[in-house]
C-alpha cells in the first residue's frame, strides 16, 4: 500500500508548557493512502495540535512525520494539503463565493485542476449565499464555506478539526453523505476530528482513540462496516457494537489520562 501518513515517535511541548506535560507524547500513526481516519479523545488531548504538525503549520520536538513520503512543509508547498481549522478563517472582505475560489487563484500556476466555487457550494448547501460576506453567515454556514474551500484544489490529504460540529443533525448528516462521496471520488486520504462517537463510525475506516495529559495515542479501532455506508448500514446492529466499542475505549482513555485541573466539581 502507498505510504499516506507516518508519525513515528513524535512529541510536542508547547512553548511555555510545563516540561512534565508535553501536548503530545510518543505518538505513532500509520495511516495508509485513501484511508479514513478519525480522532476521537477528551478535549485538551492534543488533536487540533496534530493536525496542524501534519498541516504543516507548527513543528514538533522529537520523532518524525511524513506525508506521502515528504515533509508536511513540502508537502503544503505544492498543495498536496487541504486544511479545515476549527474555527474557519475566511477573509472577511471576500463574498462566499471568492473566498471558496480563492486558493484556485493563487496556485494557478501550480497547474493544480481546481472545482468551480459554484459547484462546491452546490455539495454543501451553500449556493444561495454565494454572494454572501463572511459576517452575514452563521457559524454552521461559516463551516460549511471552510470545508468546501478546502476541497477547491482537490487535495490527497485532507485535515478537518471538528468542521461539522457547529451544525443541525440533519444538515451534518448530509454533510457526512457528501464528504464520503468526494472522499471515494477523489482518492483523498482523511484525517478526520470529532468530538461524536457516531459520526467517528459512521465516516472511517479506523478510529484512534486518544488520552489526555500528556496526549498519546490510546487505542486504535477498526471499523468493519462495509462501503457504501448506506442507511441500513448504519441502522445496523453491528454499528451500535461499534459504538459501543468506541464509548468503551473512551471511557478508559478519560481514565488513563490525568484529571484536567480545571475540572473541579462546582
Ligand atoms: N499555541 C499554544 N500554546 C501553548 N499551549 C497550547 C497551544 N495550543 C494548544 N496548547 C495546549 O496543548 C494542549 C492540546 O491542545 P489542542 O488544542 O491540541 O487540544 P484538542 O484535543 O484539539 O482539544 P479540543 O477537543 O478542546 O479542541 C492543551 O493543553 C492546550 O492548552
Ligand atoms: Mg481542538
Amino acid at each position: 500500500m502507498t505510504a499516506g501518513i507516518e508519525v513515528r515517535g513524535l512529541t510536542k511541548r508547547h512553548p511555555g508548557a510545563r516540561p512534565d506535560r508535553p501536548a503530545l507524547q510518543d505518538i505513532d500513526l500509520e495511516i495508509p493512502h485513501r484511508r479514513f481516519v478519525s480522532l476521537i479523545g477528551p478535549s485538551g488531548c492534543g488533536k487540533s495540535t496534530l493536525l496542524r504538525i501534519l498541516a504543516g503549520l507548527e513543528g514538533h520536538d522529537t520523532g518524525s512525520v511524513s506525508l506521502l513520503g515528504e515533509s508536511p512543509r513540502r508537502a503544503s508547498r505544492r498543495k498536496a494539503i487541504g486544511l479545515v481549522s476549527q474555527t474557519p478563517a475566511l477573509l472577511p472582505w471576500l463574498t462566499v463565493r471568492a473566498n471558496v475560489a480563492l486558493p484556485g487563484k493563487v496556485n494557478r500556476r501550480s497547474g493544480k485542476e481546481v472545482d468551480p466555487p459554484d459547484e462546491l457550494l452546490r455539495a454543501v448547501g451553500l449556493e444561495d449565499a454565494a454572494d454572501q460576506y463572511p459576517h452575514q453567515l452563521s457559524g454552521g454556514m461559516l463551516q460549511r464555506v471552510a470545508v468546501a474551500r478546502a476541497f477547491a484544489l482537490r487535495p490527497d490529504v485532507l485535515l478537518m478539526d471538528e468542521p461539522f460540529s457547529a451544525l443541525d443533525e440533519f444538515t451534518r448528516e448530509a454533510l457526512q453523505y457528501q464528504l464520503l462521496g468526494l472522499w471515494q471520488r477523489r482518492a483523498t486520504t482523511v484525517v478526520f476530528v470529532t468530538h461524536s462517537v457516531r459520526e467517528a463510525v459512521v465516516l472511517s475506516d479506523e478510529i484512534v482513540v486518544m488520552s489526555a495529559r500528556p496526549g498519546r495515542v490510546h487505542e486504535v479501532l477498526d471499523v468493519d462496516l462495509p462501503r457504501p455506508r448506506d442507511k441500513d448500514i448504519v441502522k445496523g446492529p453491528h454499528m451500535h457494537d461499534l459504538e459501543d466499542r468506541v464509548r468503551a475505549s473512551l471511557q478508559r482513555a478519560w481514565k488513563a489520562g490525568a484529571a484536567p485541573d480545571d475540572l473541579v466539581p462546582l
